[in-house]
């Protein structure tokens, strides 16, 4: 949630910032601005996308060789001009630009009032460039670095800050406390970001900054050292991704890319794991604590949005295959009960990004409280992927769309081969078991591709008919039930239709009232061993005159014959079956949003990367 850039080297650093924030807009894109020093610090800022204040610049320019830049996804004051960051000290000496939340902002900023300082915005972030600028001019010895690390001591919260001073103009200074910050070393050059998107083209040699750390960073040098100043050696990263991977390679949308992406996203994250002539899972990730993981006496899993579906996925798939007690929680809601976690438990966290602060949050106090932590990630090198104690990479590539589609296949797969290894570990699955279900899964990317060959069209017809309807119910039963979830969130999530998804016996209990002649009702009946419930299901719908999308496998002459509209997909086994059912979902979802004329890869209010709680 916001992005930061900064730049500091040879090139103009209002290209280099702008740039940056159009790869990081996926964090937020309420509003977006640019401070450089040249002389005299100067901004452009302002309310809506990176391309407004682009076209602000072209007018009305800013050259420079250091500048630091911030897209914006509002938390404190509704997202205008005044609220835009950077912010600027009383004097305006000191620009900021900040990603997090100061908690304690009422209290500073009162107290910084009463001594007489004027704050222009609503925002929580006026409050850091204000009391920095105060306690520089509060002691003529004091350095502009201590008096950052000093006002940083009194902040309550999270951050991830980039900061400038007038008189300093070959300094960029930054710090992180729960919110994502790197560091790309060029060749008398240096770039910051919230991730590295924005600094892969220039270079592939990144320092992470941890909690807590702060790095003073010029065109050619960076020293990072804790809040304490105590200097610190960081290790040097090499990036693994690729330009080519933060493009849109001719598609018209990163989301539609990135669902005919999931053929070869799904093998990139089978690759090397799994052995089909032998029947073995093998994942390095957790090798080194799969003993603790075998004998562990339940796993909870832990995450949000699309990532939670993922994980109730895994629910069914750890008890099914490795007969392993699992319970799934919301991470947001997690830490506020008291869970009662410890030694021998596990918990699971799963995040795309491995940013969101709630999943963090999750990591945290189950580590605190003794039990063994695990995660699964897409970005390598986050924070959850650097803090938990093993885990698994979806290595799905960057997801850039803020609507989740190949992540969720990829970390479907990924709690596949765990699961299947622990029930290998435990003896549950015999060895012909074992290459029955990973034979099938070594099938997956064809029929995903099959899939997406066939019935694209067909979801256009489909969209088409349904553009306008106001309500969606989204039924699914067993491994579905979390499909039907996902299916109606990427509704709602880009397309603004109010979208419900249920289990489907469930809906006797409420939702079957909303049934009428009005209501499209998508059935997800490709589950083979609740297909007679779910046929009764259809009944119910059926004789409420709802009307019935059916996503169900090519033999199924029962559902077919109640349904109104069918899209076959081809049989998998039922624990493989969200990996299939949910490509017609997101299509759908896609297509009608772009019917809608909806900003598909920006949803309104919706941000990629969640870092406040
Ligand atoms: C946001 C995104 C979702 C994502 C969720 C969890 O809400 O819009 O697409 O599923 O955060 O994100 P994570 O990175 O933890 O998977």
């Amino acid at each position: 949630m916001c992005g930061i850039v900064g730049y500091i080297g040879h090139r103009d650093a209002s290209t280099v910032l702008i740039k940056g924030l159009k790869r990081l807009e996926y964090r937020g894109y309420d509003s977006a601005g640019i401070a450089l020093i040249n002389g005299e610090l100067a901004y452009r800022k302002g309310k809506g996308k990176v391309a407004n204040l682009e076209r602000v610049l072209k007018n009305d320019s800013l050259s420079g060789k250091l500048g630091i830049g911030h897209t914006r996804w509002a938390t404190h004051g509704e997202p205008n001009d005044i609220n835009s960051h950077p912010h600027l000290s009383e004097s305006g000496n000191v620009a900021v630009v900040h990603n997090g939340i100061i908690e304690n902002y009422t209290t500073l900023k009162k107290q910084l009032t009463e001594r007489g300082r004027v704050f222009q915005s609503q925002t929580d972030t006026e409050v850091v460039c204000q009391l920095i600028e105060e306690i520089y001019h509060s002691s003529p010895n004091i350095t502009f670095e201590q008096a950052i690390r000093l006002a940083l001591k009194q902040i309550v919260g999270t951050y991830g800050l980039a900061i400038i001073h007038k008189e300093i103009p070959d300094t960029i200074f930054i710090a992180r406390k729960g919110s994502p910050l790197l560091l790309g070393i060029g060749d008398n050059e240096m770039f910051i970001a919230s991730d590295a998107s924005p600094i892969v083209e220039y270079t592939k040699r990144v320092v992470y900054l941890d909690d807590g750390e702060i790095a003073i960073v010029t065109k050619n040098s960076y020293r990072v050292k804790t809040i304490d100043d105590v200097p610190l050696t960081k290790e040097v990263h090499e990036l693994a991704i690729s330009l080519d991977a933060i493009e849109k390679a001719g598609y018209p949308h990163f989301m539609l890319k990135e669902i005919f992406e999931q053929p070869r996203s799904i093998s990139d994250c089978m690759r090397g794991r799994i052995n089909p002539e032998n029947g073995t899972v093998l994942l390095g990730g957790i090798e080194d604590i799969i003993d603790k993981l075998v004998n562990a006496r339940r796993i909870i899993i832990a995450a949000c949005g699309t990532s939670w579906h993922s994980a109730l996925v895994g629910e069914y798939l750890f008890e099914q295959l490795a007969k392993t007690p699992v319970e799934v929680e919301y991470a947001s809601e997690f830490r506020y009960r008291d869970p009662l976690i410890g030694k021998g438990d596990v918990l699971l966290v799963i995040s795309q990004s491995g940013e969101t602060a709630d999943t963090l949050a999750a990591l945290r106090e189950a580590r605190n409280k003794g039990a063994l932590v695990l995660g699964i990630c897409n970005v390598v090198g986050s924070t959850i992927a650097r803090e938990t104690d093993a885990g698994v990479y979806t290595h799905a590539g960057p997801e850039i769309g803020v609507a989740s589609t190949k992540a969720f296949t990829a970390q479907v797969i990924v709690l596949i081969m765990m699961a299947l290894e622990l029930g290998q570990r435990k003896g549950i699955l015999t060895r012909q078991k074992m290459k029955e279900y990973i034979i099938e899964l070594s099938r997956i990317p064809s029929k995903v591709e099959y899939i997406l060959e066939h019935i694209d069209e067909e979801i256009k017809n489909l969209a088409a008919l349904f553009t306008y309807a106001p309500n969606f119910l989204y039924l699914g039963r067993s491994y579905n039930f979390p499909v039907a979830l996902e299916g109606a969130l990427k509704l709602k999530e880009i397309s603004y239709i109010h979208a419900e998804g249920y289990p489907a016996a469930e809906m006797k209990h409420g939702p079957i009232a909303l049934i009428d002649e009005m209501m499209p009702v998508v059935v997800i009946a490709a589950t083979d061993h609740t297909n007679d419930k779910m046929i009764s299901n259809i009944e119910e719908v059926k004789a409420r005159k709802g009307r019935i999308i059916s996503i169900m496998n090519d033999d199924n002459p029962e559902v077919k014959k109640l349904s109104e509209f069918c899209i076959s997909i081809p049989s998998t086994l039922d624990c493989f079956s969200p990996l299939l059912t949910v490509i017609p979902l997101q299509l759908l979802s896609y297509y009608i949003a772009v019917n809608r004329g909806c900003n598909v890869d920006q949803p309104r209010n919706l941000a990629k990367s969640v870092t406040v709680e």
